[in-house]
């Protein structure tokens, strides 16, 4: 009835307007037309619902697939032999650590370029007695994607090899022709792993620890280890383009941008770090360290942005009862060194030397 009366409300004008629109229905094209953009606003539709609400609600779901976008080991390029370092990086040798049963982790260690000559046709055990040689050691943990063999890596060790040190540099489990599944307990094993190896054989040369981007967790995880569980304060710390932890990285990388205006990127997203278990505290481990600290970081980073080195710089200013240990140099971003190319500024080998000598 009410119904009725309100059909009956509608002004007599309305009604014949809806008669005289059927009179003239569109001609079939323009139809056709019409519905192409119902179709392509319902795709739309769907692209941004599976964007903004399928992709985060599963990651809550299954935090193995968050873990799988932080560690990228899928992202395997480059495909070389990495039996054959030589093609890559002069008087460097491959080999293998078991660092605990199932998992054998891939190594190369290039010596200093000033041993270059005198290396050749040297067996295994030799390179291993080298290591003695007073000469600077750094163990590399590069960040994720790709292996040991990615291009800013490698460039990385040649400058450093140039400069007088030795670099030995793992692919963690699962990356590389490592064995294994990626976890951050599983990173620190490894790491920890590859410093007492080389502890072993080191004598008395200095030791640093090197972290690059997400590595720089892993530098961290492995220090505060070695402090907590032995009492050993690693030589020295040099972290590059550093986050302050995993979950603030995720809030601030390039990645993640689409999704901060999303009511439930913190609950979907960050803290599903959590629940995938990755926290790489750089910001809480370096609060426990005494150990000589340097942060390189670029200020043009757009990947890892520099006001999270600085803001781990001021945390470890504040912690660190002689403040001449921790050091920050911000290279300006006209130099365009960005996430992974610091290593290409000429002045790094002087910066690392030099403050090795100011902390010795
Ligand atoms: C090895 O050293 C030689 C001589 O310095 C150089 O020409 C060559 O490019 C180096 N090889 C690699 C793979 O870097
Ligand atoms: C390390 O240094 C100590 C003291 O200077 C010395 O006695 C020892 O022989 C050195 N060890 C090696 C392996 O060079």
């Amino acid at each position: 009835m009410k119904r009725r009366s309100e059909r009956g409300a509608l002004p007599p004008g309305r009604q014949g307007e809806g008669r005289v629109a059927r009179a003239r229905d569109p001609p079939a094209g323009s139809r056709r037309l019409w519905s192409s953009w119902i179709t392509l606003f319902k795709s739309l539709l769907l692209l941004l619902f599976i964007t903004y609400v399928s992709v985060p609600v599963l990651v809550r779901l299954f935090p193995a697939l968050l873990a799988k976008c932080v560690f990228l080991n899928i992202m395997a390029y480059p495909f070389v032999d990495f039996g054959k370092p030589e093609l890559v990086l002069n008087h460097t040798v491959n080999f293998y650590l078991t660092t605990e049963p199932g998992v054998t982790v891939g190594i190369w260690h290039v010596l200093p370029d000033s041993r270059g000559r005198e290396a050749r046709g040297k067996d295994h055990s030799w390179h291993e007695e080298a290591l003695a040689d007073d000469d600077p050691v750094i163990i590399y943990l590069h960040g994720n994607g790709g292996n040991r063999a990615t291009a800013h890596r490698v460039s990385m060790m040649k400058v450093m090899s140039g400069a007088g040190f030795h670099i030995l540099t793992l692919d963690y489990r699962g990356y590389g022709d490592s064995s294994g599944y990626p976890s951050e307990t599983g990173f620190t094993t490894d790491a920890l792993y590859l410093y007492d190896w080389v502890k072993a054989r080191s004598g008395n040369s200095t030791v640093l620890i090197w972290g690059h981007s997400l590595g720089s967790g892993v530098a961290t995880n492995l220090a505060r280890k070695l402090l907590e569980e032995r009492g050993t304060q690693v030589d020295l710390i040099v972290l590059e383009s550093p986050y302050t932890n995993i979950r603030e990285a995720a809030a601030n990388i390039p990645l993640t941008k689409i999704y901060r205006k999303f009511p439930g990127f913190e609950y979907l997203i960050l803290d599903t770090m959590a629940l995938g278990d990755m926290f790489f505290c750089n910001d809480e481990n370096i609060k426990v360290l005494s150990s000589p600290l340097l942060i390189l970081h670029s200020e043009d980073d757009y990947i890892v942005p520099v006001h999270m080195g600085r803001k781990l710089f001021e945390i470890a200013l504040d912690s660190y009862e002689n403040k001449d240990k921790v050091k920050l140099v911000a290279f300006p971003e006209e130099l365009g060194l960005a996430h992974e190319n610091i290593c290409l500024h000429p002045a790094l080998p002087t910066i690392v030397q030099d403050f090795l000598k100011s902390v010795k």
